[in-house]
């Protein structure tokens, strides 16, 4: 049986390169498998966060993953923190994986900053919580980023680690799931940047909540360079900025970026900004203001949360169950 699982951090609001990047794959693949999508809120307090924004993120996110399309009643759409499984296998993991491991992974290094010493623990173990997140459902695949493949990987080598130390083959060892042409959407004020909820700049970024004036605006201020849109990709491809607008404008209209070109070489940037904002404005609308209706009834998103968070226990405490007698814990 094929099993996914997905999840993405209530840090800050999510935006453009989340949805075309990811959640719009996931809306495809609920139909293709069982599939278990997750808000990481127990990654998101590997760093510093506030508590209320944390809690109302929390249910932003959710309603964010339903308002794209997923079906809370078809998947399970639950918050990390609910379900105890995660952290208990965690710790599990965490006496199996060799320091070596986590000192290759380069998002700690990133994360960390120079300061080493004063990162906590949890960041650094972090690849191993995402490792018990996939594995605590025997997930068989999992629709990642290119950022995340490190740790996919290292959940494959936690897995076989576990199978190999125990000599019974528990975990199936979790493919990345790559969709298609993956969109990789870059910042719109420096197009060699991927577009982040953590770049300082807002104008970087079109949040899934801006609405459309937000949305002109952010387009229209949008790093280009002069010259008009070319006709070839090799050419487009030269051109970081106008390279990222032509890509979210395929991506969002469906086609691809040499159809965009098709249509508008050789027009000036002030003119293709303006058919973008019109695009843009008619995908993202119906979803920012679904995700608003969803956020005035937040005691709503709980108990979807809830639901989902039941169905998933469930088959954490099957596995926990195993997991305990493989390892020789006493069960509960
Ligand atoms: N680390 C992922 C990110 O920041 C989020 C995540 C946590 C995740 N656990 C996961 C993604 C398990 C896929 C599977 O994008």
């Amino acid at each position: 049986m094929n099993r996914i699982f997905s999840g993405m951090q209530p840090t800050y609001a999510l935006h453009l390169g989340n949805y075309l990047g990811a959640l719009r794959n996931w809306v495809e693949l609920q139909n293709q498998f069982e599939s278990i999508f997750c808000v990481v809120d127990l990654h998101a307090i590997t760093l510093p966060q506030d508590p209320k924004a944390l809690l109302n993120n929390t249910r932003e996110v959710a309603a964010a993953y339903i308002a794209a399309g997923i079906d809370p009643e078809r998947n399970i759409l639950f918050n990390q923190s609910y379900v105890a499984g995660h952290s208990e296998l965690s710790w599990i993991f965490s006496c199996l994986t060799p320091l070596g491991w986590l000192n290759r992974m380069t998002q700690f290094k990133d994360k960390a900053g120079k300061n080493r010493d004063q990162a906590g623990l949890g960041l650094y173990a972090y690849p191993v919580l995402m490792a018990a997140d996939i594995l605590l459902y025997k997930a068989t695949h999992v629709p990642v980023g290119e950022d995340q493949k490190q740790h996919l990987e290292l959940a494959r080598d936690i897995a076989g680690a576990f199978n190999r130390n125990y000599g019974r083959d528990v975990f199936p060892l979790p493919e990345p799931q790559i969709m298609g042409e993956a969109t990789r959407v870059m910042s719109l004020r420096d197009g060699t940047k991927k577009m982040s909820k953590s770049d300082a700049s807002d104008y970087s970024r079109i949040n899934l909540t801006d609405d459309a004036d937000a949305i002109a605006q952010k387009i229209r201020k949008a790093k280009t360079d002069p010259e008009p849109l070319p006709a070839t990709i090799e050419e487009l491809e030269a051109r970081p900025e106008a390279d990222n607008l032509v890509t979210i404008y395929a991506a969002l209209e469906g086609t691809s970026r040499l159809d965009v070109l098709g249509r508008f070489a050789g027009a000036q940037f002030s003119g293709f900004k303006g058919e973008l904002v019109d695009l843009a404005v008619a995908k993202l609308g119906p979803i920012t203001a679904e995700m608003n209706r969803l956020m005035k009834d937040p005691a709503e998103i709980d108990r979807i949360l809830r639901r989902g968070g039941e169905r998933a226990r469930a088959i954490a405490e099957s596995t926990m169950a195993e997991v305990r007698d493989v390892v020789g814990l006493l069960r509960p």
